[in-house]
């Protein structure tokens, strides 16, 4: 029986915190076995990436396996072929699918047609990956997120998501400044306040007072582009900046997925400032993902 990761709770909490220890020790380099060897990962990408698809491909073949890149405008997918018949056929080639796409029910279409398991890389609803990465740069910069207040400015888009669903399994404390309008799932976050403290305000400067993380993300996401300026007016004021880090804690980390846009979700002077981790999360994206594939596909276990 495979099992799949679309959401960060597909993890228990005791599951997340052994993944991030196999983690660690790919980050360190501490690890060495190559539980992908002879095994190849399909990846499926619906939009665009940079560190997804490269973190995916080096990280496969670093733990001894082999990744392929499938875009529509090569596989049938994009001509039309049902996603169940392409999850049915691919199961019969490779050992693992990430896949990255639209609507996060594709990904469960293609999770429930499919024999082997499947990543989420992204879907207009959780960036489950991104985060697993962005708690390990927590964990690596500031020695892990309990009793720690993560900030996030900005929109309630899929990584916002992605966070809460983190808070809902790890306890930690979470405040989103959002304008209105641009809430997260409402699902999501009601489920999440059961378990964590975390809280959907206006004002940025209420979300950041005292965060020891301070997180954002692009005001348009994949697939809104033709939303970028009557985004750019709602989003007004919800720039990261000196001014807003200030209101944070003094060694406050400041994290984004990337890509990034400078002077609008943030200011120059904070990614490329000293309090950003944002090369060592995106590397991190590497070492978490390959833990992933190491319990997913490579017989790893979480304990
Ligand atoms: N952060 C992230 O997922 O980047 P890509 O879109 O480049 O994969
Ligand atoms: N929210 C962004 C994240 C990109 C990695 C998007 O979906 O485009």
């Amino acid at each position: 029986m495979h099992r799949d990761f679309l959401a960060i709770p597909d993890f228990s909490r005791a599951e997340l915190l052994a993944l991030f220890d196999l983690a660690e020790s790919m980050r360190t380099g501490r690890y060495t076995r190559k539980p992908l060897a002879g095994k190849s990962l399909a990846m499926i990408f619906m939009k665009s990436s940079t560190r997804t698809r490269v973190s995916f491909e080096v990280g496969a073949w670093q733990l001894g396996g082999h990744a392929l890149f499938l875009s529509p405008r090569d596989i049938q997918l994009g001509r039309g072929e049902p996603i169940a018949d392409t999850a049915r056929v691919l199961s019969r080639y490779v050992d693992g699918i990430m896949i990255r796409t639209f609507a996060h029910s594709e990904v469960e279409e293609l999770a429930r047609y499919a024999e082997v398991p499947v990543i989420n890389g992204l879907t207009d609803l959780l960036h489950p990956c991104q985060v697993l990465a962005d708690l390990l740069t927590i964990r690596q910069h500031l020695g892990g997120w309990e009793g720690k207040k993560v900030a996030w400015i900005g929109d309630g888009n899929n990584m916002a998501n992605s966070w809460i669903n983190a808070a809902y399994r790890l306890g930690f404390e979470l405040a989103l400044a959002c304008p209105e309008g641009y809430d997260p799932d409402p699902g999501i976050l009601a489920r999440a306040q059961q378990e964590a403290k975390v809280t959907v305000v206006r004002d940025p400067v209420e979300a950041v007072r005292g965060a020891h993380v301070v997180n954002t993300d692009v005001w348009a996401s994949m697939g809104q582009e033709e939303e970028q300026a009557a985004r750019a007016r709602a989003f007004a004021g919800y720039t990261v900046d000196r001014r807003l880090m200030s209101c944070a804690q003094p060694n406050a980390i400041f994290l984004h997925c990337l890509p990034a846009h400078r002077g609008e979700e943030v200011a120059a002077e904070v990614i490329d400032g000293a309090q950003s981790r944002v090369w060592d999360e995106a590397e991190n994206r590497l070492h978490v993902q390959k833990a992933v594939m190491a319990v997913l596909m490579g017989g790893e276990s979480l304990g």
